[in-house]
């Protein structure tokens, strides 16, 4: 059963928010659903370089590049987590509220430790959730997603369940209790038909392409590799030797997953509403360890000399290799020691048909091949390519909609004409057009009724608009009206007689 044949989603409010849409686990998500064709807002800021419609686009583009189509645009949402309403103008606050359904929360900062309560990563990752959760209550929201991490679980090494959560364990860092403390808040939360938390385990980049658009965890280990072990001496064989004792068996289990299906998977999720109402370890299948990592690493850089000398041994005589690494890679020793084992029985019951990928050596090798070609996050994204904004011609595409009207008169009379408008690729979006009689109105997003949808490429509206331009239709010439555009609305305008008949 999908969502609109489903019972609990009988509602007009089409749309869910979705928070963090231009972070790493985020982008994903946001191709994944606007693939599934969800009706999608996203909550996002402004950079100093750039505004939140170009950071959505710049990403959009990266995805149309890769997938060789066109998707549809979100509504976008400007504002920031950290403040009252999201920081919304009134205008889209009242929008929200009209039509939004879904929240997914995944924006949160992914500092360790914060100077002060008032600091990050409390501040986004606790006051943030605080905040999503009162705007949800107050637009009357009604299916919440929370994205916190299966770190919530602390310090503890025995079984972790999906349903545990405060079984008064100890932490590693500020980071972890803040997503603790904000997944309580969640639970805790009554105003929410269905309250569902994703715990994904350490993510990586894209099992397939090598992607990524953060350097932590272990795109930091990779990094350092490339950059120190090509400074080392080779051996007789040309081997480069990187003697290092690392103080651990090599062998501890680590649990890490690519982002590709990290992002699949909560997609399926949030769009199958019977797996509503309950937690998910997003975890693999199978654990990844230090020593396959740097085996695979050993083959790709041709280097070798690492040895494990033991858990918690004393490090001596560290060289200056063996320096740069660890000191460089301090903030995550603490997870090197241990992990638990994560059951992951939901996920498993209504996803187990996603099977997660195992980090392996052709994995690693895409790692590193897609970190060398960007400059381990130094290349720039492209600047999005645009040839028109559509949101700043709807003004335009509404009057040759009423002239359209014009020449489509039904017994002699306009008639209101009501549509949605949803336009694919670079520059586009998704809006409603109320016409009548040479006035409009604009509501973002699509109609949340029967109207009619009018979806066009960017290329079709852009060379509709410029038919426009350049065509000298008045409101009486109404056969000099182009043809490219009376065939769009004409058969709008069917369907809206035939719905009003
Ligand atoms: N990465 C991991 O290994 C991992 C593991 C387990 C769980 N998680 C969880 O997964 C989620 C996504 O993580 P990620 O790796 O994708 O992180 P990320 O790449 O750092 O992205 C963080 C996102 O949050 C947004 N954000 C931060 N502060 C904000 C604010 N004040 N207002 C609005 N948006 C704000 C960022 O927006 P800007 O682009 O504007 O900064 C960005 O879109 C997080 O909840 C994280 O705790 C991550």
């Amino acid at each position: 059963m999908n969502r609109h044949q489903d019972p609990r989603y009988r509602t007009n409010k089409r749309y869910t928010l979705l928070t963090g849409a231009t972070g790493l686990v985020g982008r994903y998500l946001m191709r994944d659903l606007l693939l599934k064709g969800h009706q999608l807002a996203v909550l996002v800021r402004p950079t100093k370089q750039e505004l939140a419609r170009e950071r959505i686009e710049t990403i959009l583009q990266m995805w149309e590049e890769e997938l060789g189509h066109r998707l549809p645009r979100p509504v976008l949402l400007t504002g920031d987590v950290t403040q009252a309403n999201l920081g919304l103008s009134p205008k889209q606050f009242r929008w929200a509220k009209n039509y939004l359904d879904q929240m997914i929360h995944g924006a949160a900062v992914l500092k360790f430790s914060g100077a002060t309560p008032d600091d990050d990563p409390w501040k986004t990752n606790l006051g943030g959730t605080a905040n999503v959760l009162d705007f949800s209550r107050l637009c009357d929201i009604s299916h919440f997603h929370y994205i916190s991490t299966a770190y919530v679980c602390g310090k503890r090494d025995a079984t972790v369940y999906e349903d545990d959560l405060d079984v008064n364990q100890e932490f590693r860092n500020d980071y972890e209790i803040s997503k603790f403390q904000a997944e309580q808040m969640v639970r805790e939360s009554d105003c929410f038909k269905t309250k569902t938390v994703y715990r994904p385990a350490v993510i990586v980049g894209d099992s397939k392409t090598g992607y990524t658009s953060t350097y932590h965890g272990l795109f930091l280990y990779l990094r350092l590799m490339a950059m120190l072990i090509p400074e080392q001496s080779r051996n007789a064989e040309g081997v480069f030797e990187t003697p290092i004792s690392i103080p651990l068996e090599g062998d501890e289990p680590r649990n890490v997953v690519p982002v590709d299906w990290v992002a699949k998977t909560i997609c399926h999720l949030v769009c199958t509403p019977e797996a509503h109402g309950r937690t998910y370890h997003l975890v693999p299948d199978k654990c990844t360890t230090a020593r396959e990592v740097i085996e695979y690493c050993y083959e790709y850089f041709h280097s070798s000399g690492v040895k494990f000398c033991g858990r918690g041994k004393e490090r001596t005589g560290d060289n200056e290799l063996a320096q740069q690494l660890f000191e460089n890679t301090s903030i995550y020793a603490s997870y090197e020691t241990s992990d638990p084992h994560f059951d992951k029985s939901n996920v498993n019951k209504f996803a187990g048909h996603l099977v997660c990928p195992p980090l392996d050596k052709d994995m690693v090798f895409q790692f590193i091949d897609f970190g060398k070609e960007n400059r381990w996050g130094k290349v720039k994204p492209k600047t999005p390519k645009v040839a028109r904004w559509i949101e700043t011609h709807l003004t335009e595409i509404a009057l040759a909609a009423q002239k359209t009207m014009g020449v489509l008169r039904i017994n002699g009379v306009n008639r209101l004409l009501k549509f949605g408008l949803d336009i694919h690729g670079p520059g586009g979006g998704q809006w409603q057009l109320a016409v009548n009689d040479g006035k409009f109105e604009v509501t973002p997003g699509l109609p949340d009724d029967s109207s009619p949808i009018l979806k066009l490429s960017d290329i079709q509206i852009n060379d509709l608009l410029l038919r426009n331009d350049e065509s000298e239709v008045t409101h009486k010439d109404a056969s000099a009206v182009s043809i490219d555009w009376a065939a769009p609305l004409e058969s709008v305008m069917a369907k809206k007689s035939e719905s009003d008949s």
